[in-house]
């Protein structure tokens, strides 16, 4: 007899919308794990047990692999609610039969606009020059220093996707000039405005860079203390793409000894960041919690994304977004 109802699981609370959108088919019946000390953890690993999807509220620390898939011996999706897969084991589930969803385009101006904040911290110091005030020091307005102009100065893109390209407009309006590397040029590097050059070249001449690149086992670590050294004195560094991109410590030195004038990090290695962090200690440096996604609208947005992924993996549908 076809199955008539399916038991969709989430790792953890999901958005208002989406748990509003599940009831709109009676054929789900919609269930959550709302986290330790409201349920015990086995509540989760006794609902996997009859999942026939997982809604994945991308709490991106859970890996998501094998071991999860032998857990839910009747999974037909996972989705998760973030652009970002790093945890989720494609191979495995790809093996397994098994699509994955993930949340591209519907985040992409908002965090292309906390990405634009970052940029616009390292160069003018909003964060620090706020403090300034909430301290009761305007008066000792010298104690700020000068900002930096970003019209003229270089941004260099370390990862030109969508999210890339909507930094590089943002940027253009400010009146830099946008120099991007990627692995592969992109085709219409004209009709944005943008130069493509290798990665050696941007580092040593951009003065802003952004990385948003994916985490995958070539980007890990990328930037190390050799990059750093080779960017140029006074560059400031953005990442709003995986903590574990950037090697923490050499980031530490390179912002100590003044080489890089200031850091913006929406993402950190370990995340969450500890209070006592030695890059907390530094004066130039803003850290943003991963919040660059969180809007109310964006984060609306990539539920129903969700929602929408799994619906289409439950009827055997390829997913609006599912990772290749
Ligand atoms: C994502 O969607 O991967 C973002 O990092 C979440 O803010």
């Amino acid at each position: 007899m076809e199955q008539k109802f399916f038991k969709v699981v989430a790792n953890g609370k999901p958005r208002q919308a989406a748990v509003e959108k599940f009831k709109e088919y009676p054929e789900i019946d919609f269930v959550y794990w709302q986290g330790p000390g409201r349920m015990p953890p086995a509540y989760f690993e006794e609902q996997l047990a009859e999942a026939d999807a997982v809604y994945s509220v991308g709490a991106l620390r859970d890996p998501l692999g094998a071991d999860f898939i032998e857990k839910a011996p009747h999974l037909k999706v996972l989705a998760q609610a973030s652009v970002g897969y790093d945890n989720i084991d494609v191979a495995a589930f790809r093996a397994a039969g098994i699509p994955v969803g993930n949340t591209p385009g519907v985040l992409v101006d908002a965090v292309a606009d906390l990405t634009y904040a970052l940029i616009l911290d390292c160069q003018r110091h909003l964060v620090a020059a706020a403090a300034h005030v909430k301290n009761g020091t305007w008066g000792q307005r010298k104690a700020l220093g000068l900002g930096s102009d970003l019209a003229q100065k270089t941004l260099g893109i370390v990862g030109m996707g969508d999210i890339g390209s909507a930094v590089a407009k943002r940027a253009q309006a400010s009146h830099m000039k946008v120099i991007y590397h990627n692995r592969h040029q992109r085709t219409d590097d004209e009709a944005l405005g943008v130069r493509y050059v290798g990665f050696e070249e941007l580092l040593s001449t951009a003065d802003v860079i952004v990385v948003a690149v994916t985490l995958n086992p070539s980007t890990l670590g990328l930037f190390g203390h050799k990059e750093f050294a080779r960017m140029k004195k006074g560059a400031a560094f953005v990442n709003i793409s995986r903590g574990k991109v950037v090697d923490s410590a050499a980031l530490y030195d390179a912002l100590k000894s003044g080489h890089l004038s200031h850091a913006g990090l929406d993402v950190t290695d370990p995340e969450p960041l500890p209070g006592d962090h030695p890059l907390l200690t530094l004066d130039n440096i803003t850290v943003t919690p991963h919040i660059a996604s969180a809007t109310t609208e964006t984060r609306d947005a990539m539920a129903l994304l969700t929602v929408a992924n799994i619906m289409a993996g439950l009827k055997g549908q390829p997913l609006p977004a599912q990772i290749k």
